[in-house]
């Protein structure tokens, strides 16, 4: 069996979503001590709903992978919805990925849950 899915691959060679958004009302940024990757994730969020969302991500395969199939998950959906999204249900929409890089896909969740966050603040939502 290969070792990645051809999700995986596809996400890897053509990525969607990537870049920034100027006017993003929640940015979140989140890297991984261990393998030095580093994913940014923007988000526009109007009436509670993601509008647009892009990353940006300095990493392996799986990474990019990961944050693009997680743009995917969350494009135009409420941000109650968004907050639930795992880094399982990212693997799981990729086909699964190998143990020793579902660390990949807990990037892509924590980088959504940071611009979240920002999103929070800066809106002054208790969401
Ligand atoms: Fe660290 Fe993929 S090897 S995010």
């Amino acid at each position: 069996m290969a070792l990645y899915s051809e999700k995986v691959m596809d996400h890897f060679r053509n990525p969607r979503n990537v870049g920034v958004i100027e006017d993003a009302n929640g940015i979140g940024e989140v890297g991984n001590a261990k393998c030095g990757d580093i994913m940014k994730m923007y988000l526009k969020i109007e009436d509670d709903i993601v509008k647009d969302v892009k990353f940006e991500t300095f990493g392996c395969g799986s990474a990019i992978a990961s944050s693009s199939m997680a743009t995917e998950l969350i494009k135009g959906q409420p941000v109650s919805e968004v907050e639930k999204l795992t880094n399982k249900a990212v693997a799981e929409a990729l086909d699964g990925l190998p143990d020793y890089k579902m660390h990949c896909s807990v990037l892509a969740e924590e980088a959504i849950q940071s611009a979240l966050e920002d999103y929070r603040k800066r809106s002054g939502k208790d969401i």
